[in-house]
């Protein structure tokens, strides 16, 4: 029977070697268990120690407790001294200091162009605006013809235009799954969308007003860059078609989302444009966000333009099929790199298609 003096000692020599044996964590786990564990050597002899007389008993119990305290001590130091020397398995020499702080994981965050969409959706779906959606690659009849722009106009020139050969053009049709193909014959040759309005000519071709739609993506055009054009962008369209519907009306939604997307009382001035598929046109101006209007080196006059807009043109109602003169609609467009430079103050829109970390990182 292992009581008394002797059996303790013995017991704590043999527990103490074999600790300061251990080399690692696997090492120590196994020690625990063998000594200190339900059925490990140290309870076992704590349990023998009760049937002894009570005299005995005291002496040994309290030993034996001394005994488990100090071996769960000298554990807890074991742990941290092999802790800071732990040699993975597998590393190949490599230590690691545990000790040392971590890494931060990167989380990933939504793109600020992203954050941008989101805002804008959100107060145009308050108005009462559907979302729809239409294809990238888009044909010559509702980029362009449908949307009242003659053959001759500079925007179809190779300069502008990304036309797609036929056999890419077929491909990047297929698994295009877009319900308004009817128009597309093998004359009508396929392009990357200069801008977004063919959804229009797309809608209207499909659906009988009133309706409220909002719509938004990328376009492309072979533009030279700079810092404020890009080869593709985004942009983001409002068509709101009805029976009696006027400037006035659209003069109201432009100021509205804009008060609200900057936060900010801005105003707008209209200037008459040209765009083939309204009548009239207007190019509108806001107060500069940064000066309200004080003028200053990013506005120079205290203006800067910020969308195009106009009454939809009969001969666009009459494309998508219905009888001139019996709808009035309102139709206008934002670039969205142009919005958020304004907002958050960026100063080249390429910065949004580069990757850059830096530039990602700030939104
Ligand atoms: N689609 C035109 C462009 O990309 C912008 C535009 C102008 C859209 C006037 C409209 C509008 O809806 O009314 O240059």
């Amino acid at each position: 029977m292992i009581t008394g003096d002797h059996a303790i000692k013995k017991l704590k020599e043999e527990a103490v070697s074999r600790l300061d044996s251990a080399q690692n964590a696997q090492d120590l786990e196994a020690f625990r268990v063998a000594y200190l564990g339900r059925k490990g050597k140290v309870p076992q002899f704590l349990r023998t120690v009760a049937g002894l007389p009570s005299a005995e008993r005291r002496v040994a119990g309290s030993e034996g407790n001394a005994l488990r305290k100090f071996l769960e001590e000298r554990v807890c130091e074991v742990l941290k001294k092999i802790g800071r020397n732990f040699r993975a398995p597998h590393s190949f020499g490599e230590t690691i200091d545990v000790s040392r702080p971590g890494k931060r994981a990167s989380r990933g965050h939504i793109h600020v162009l992203s954050r941008v969409f989101s805002d804008i959706r959100s107060i145009f779906l308050r108005m009462g605006f559907s979302v729809v959606d239409g294809p990238e690659v888009e044909s010559e009849w509702y980029n362009f013809d449908a949307l009242n722009i003659s053959k001759d106009h500079p925007a179809r020139d190779m300069q502008d235009t990304f036309w797609l050969k036929a056999l890419a053009a077929r491909r990047a049709q297929v698994g295009q799954n877009t319900n308004v193909q009817k128009r597309q014959t093998s004359k009508d040759r396929l392009l990357l969308r200069t801008h977004i309005s063919g959804i229009q000519a797309r809608y209207m071709e499909a659906h009988e007003p009133p309706f409220r739609i909002y719509y938004e993506g990328r376009a492309f055009r072979r533009d030279a860059t700079d810092a404020t054009h890009n080869t593709q962008f985004h942009q983001m369209e409002i068509l709101y078609v009805d029976k009696t519907l006027s400037v006035a009306n659209f003069k109201f939604i432009i100021e509205k989302f804009l008060r609200e997307f900057f936060n900010k009382d801005v105003r707008i001035r209209l200037r008459p444009a040209y765009f083939p598929f309204v009548e009239p046109g207007f190019e509108i101006d806001m107060t500069c966000v940064r000066c309200g209007g004080k003028k200053c080196t990013l506005c120079a006059t205290g203006w800067v333009e910020i969308c195009g807009a106009g009454m939809v043109h009969q001969n666009v109602f009459r494309a998508a099929g219905h009888i001139p003169g019996e709808w009035k609609g309102i139709a206008f467009a934002f670039g969205v790199e142009r919005l958020a430079m304004l907002k958050y103050r960026i100063p080249d829109i390429r910065l949004f298609t580069d990757g850059d970390m830096r530039f990602i990182e700030q939104f």
